[in-house]
């Protein structure tokens, strides 16, 4: 992504925010397709993603191809006004390619193989699955590459989303090289590992398999190294296909679609962003509102800042919960809204139409079952209005803030392996109740990648920062050196990059830093809690933290317990501050302790205090200016005061945004 290169947009078009959604117009009748161009017209629809499903339409067979379908539509698009985001249609292999080469099939870690069927049944490592898809995107490329109505090219889907853990004899092989290219020798692999633990070394590389199922914990380095390969394998699929766009047709930019979303981290987003022109993602809402702008602040992140493509979220309900519930009056352009403030210059859905058969026939889409006469169709129509009314926000950046979270992908995984101190750990959910806590307080966060440089950030959170390879220790340094106010949580600066203890007690890379020691840990049971004396309480996690340098502040203690006194410290380094959070406080315990540590580095937030909390605000900025977006967190309606408003007014609804002029 180091160039940046949006969607090419025919000369003379005005700027908007592209509106629109996966179209797969090839499961509808023919006629189907004029009607939905009226509706999507209705809307103001400008941008379809075309062809994701679509390879066993694309090529019935081994030696027959079938394009006329989709030359009509492109054409029927284009001179409708309504872009295509051309998907390479690699995402679900057809029927008669896993017959012949059933060789193709993922395989889980305890040696099932995953069958045809569903969808992205492949293996990312598997040669003959490889040759095929690159056949079919260079076929696409050469076809529609010079196409005036393709405007970008969307590489497979959600990479990963089924098949990022393949344990087969194909990703065995591809793991043995990953490992010689890491490591160079048996020896360099078996220092990592930490083999001389029960009986683990090798002696050459082909002895080395992925961590499949085993009698007792598998080796965690080498899990780790099977997650990273694992979403290295991903992006190497990734670079093989954009490599065979760019040839052939230099002039279109390239993405994939990213699913930041919830708990789901199987592949390293922020190195797949380095690998194309621009970031899109795929959010449904898991967890609330407040989690959908938590995960579209980590996006615009991986985006560093510049504007971003959602590729899918829903109008309404999903199919795959175990429950799923439609979206409340309000809650379709608010959440749409909501990823436009946090930098997405494209809301697409998935879907357009609502599937009459298959299994997503109970998901929510533009068109619903019930057609043009109905709530969800009435809201599509005034956002697209809202969106065109955003035409000068379009390409600015999302606007920096004071605060940083650091989200480090590498901490998440390793921290939440098998065998430690607690399995009820949860990386990102820490990170999220300090996003949760700064939100309520009125404080516009940023959520960073852990290799941003922090300088200019007052403040910077970085939470279970557990995996502290030296040149991460020492830019955590230099940061809080250079004035920069850093607090890190329990469990943070326990391993190098081979997950080895940093000795000499915890929180071992930053115990100089926090002026504090540990020698045990002290997990809490489920339902236990600690009391502090600020009259919160702590759970999930405590220690008996040694204070080791005179300069440091006890700002919290542990109260009623033998073994615990510091909470929470905090030690002066020059005009910064290092803090040190040794149990798990929750929104609320953060809440509480916010003050402190916002006054410290001096950051105040930039609401009103009658509205901080209820509403979220976020900023944009750019060549037209800077732009506040105020989201209502809340189901009461909130006084903004007067300003000038290019969408929404004063009166901010329940669940409403308002955009204005900063
Ligand atoms: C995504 C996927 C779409 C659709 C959607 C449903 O994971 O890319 O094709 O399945 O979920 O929510």
């Amino acid at each position: 992504m180091q160039n940046h290169r949006w969607l090419r947009t025919p000369a003379g078009t005005a700027p908007r925010i592209s509106f629109g959604a996966d179209y797969n117009p090839d499961q509808w009748p023919r006629e189907v397709w004029d009607e939905d161009v009226r509706l999507m017209k209705a809307a103001g629809v400008d941008v379809v993603s075309v062809a994701i499903f679509s390879w066993a339409k694309l090529q019935p067979g081994p030696d027959t191809w079938d394009f006329d379908w989709l030359d009509e539509l492109i054409d029927l698009l284009h001179a409708n006004g309504i872009g295509v985001d051309l998907a390479t249609a690699t995402a679900s292999p057809p029927p008669w390619l896993t017959t012949a080469h059933p060789e193709v099939l993922p395989v889980t870690a305890d040696g099932t193989v995953l069958s045809q069927g569903g969808r992205q049944h492949w293996r990312p490592t598997s040669p003959v699955f490889r040759e095929h898809a690159l056949a079919i995107v260079t076929k696409l490329a050469e076809r529609y590459g010079s196409h005036p109505g393709v405007v970008a090219w969307h590489v497979n889907n959600e990479l990963g989303c089924h098949n990022a853990y393949d344990y087969s004899d194909d990703a065995a092989r591809a793991f043995r090289v990953w490992l010689e290219e890491r490591y160079g020798s048996i020896a360099g692999l078996n220092h990592a590992w930490g083999t001389a633990f029960w009986s683990q070394a090798y002696s050459a590389f082909d002895e080395i398999l992925p961590p499949r199922v085993a009698a007792a914990f598998p080796n965690p380095t080498q899990q780790l190294d099977f997650l990273r390969f694992s979403s290295d394998a991903l992006i190497d699929h990734l670079v093989a296909e954009r490599e065979i766009l760019n040839r052939i047709s230099p002039d279109i930019p390239v993405t994939t679609n990213f699913m930041v979303v919830g708990e789901t981290s199987h592949a390293d987003f922020a190195k797949m962003a380095g690998e194309i022109d621009f970031v899109s993602n795929d959010h449904y809402v898991v967890e609330g509102r407040d989690e959908l702008a938590f995960s579209a602040a980590i996006t615009s992140g991986f985006a560093r800042h510049r504007p971003w493509y959602l590729m899918e979220h829903s109008t309404s309900a999903v199919n795959w919960q175990p429950i799923n519930r439609p979206k409340r009056p309000g809650e379709l352009i608010r959440d749409s809204l909501t990823h436009v403030a946090h930098g997405a210059d494209a809301v697409c859905y998935f879907q357009w139409r609502q599937s009459v058969a298959g299994a997503e026939k109970f998901h929510s889409a533009m068109v619903p079952h019930g057609g043009e006469d109905t709530r969800v169709f009435r809201d599509v129509v005034k956002l697209g209005g809202i969106l065109q009314d955003l035409g000068d926000v379009v390409g600015s950046d999302r606007a920096r803030a004071d605060v940083a979270i650091v989200f480090d992908w590498e901490s998440w995984r390793a921290s939440e392996l098998d065998s430690h101190p607690t399995e009820k750990l949860r990386y990102r959910r820490e990170a999220f109740d300090w996003w949760t806590a700064l939100t309520n307080a009125g404080i516009r966060v940023d959520v960073v990648p852990a290799d941003t440089p922090l300088d200019g950030y007052r403040l910077a959170i970085a939470p279970v920062l557990y995996s502290a390879p030296t040149a991460l220790r020492e830019s955590l340094e230099r940061y809080v050196e250079g004035g920069g106010h850093l607090v890190t949580t329990y469990f943070s600066g326990i391993v190098d990059e081979n997950d080895h203890i940093w000795l000499g007690g915890y929180p071992g890379a930053f115990r100089d830093l926090l002026g504090v020691r540990v020698e045990e840990f002290r997990p809490l049971w489920e339902g236990e809690q600690v009391a502090l004396s600020n009259g919160t309480t702590g759970t999930l996690w405590s220690e008996p933290v040694d204070v080791t340098a005179p300069d440091v502040e006890v700002l919290v203690r542990y109260e009623g317990e033998e073994e615990l006194d510091a909470a929470v410290t905090r030690r002066p380094v020059g005009s910064g501050s290092a803090a040190y959070v040794s149990t798990r406080l929750g929104v609320e315990g953060i809440g509480a302790l916010l003050p402190t540590l916002l006054d410290g580095a001096g950051v105040a937030s930039e609401l009103p205090e009658a509205i901080r909390g209820s509403v979220e605000l976020v900023v944009r900025e750019g060549a037209n200016g800077r732009f506040e977006f105020l989201i209502n967190r809340t189901d009461d309606e909130v006084d903004l005061g007067e300003g000038d408003y290019l969408c929404g007014s004063a009166i901010l609804p329940a669940r409403g945004v308002a955009v204005r002029r900063a």
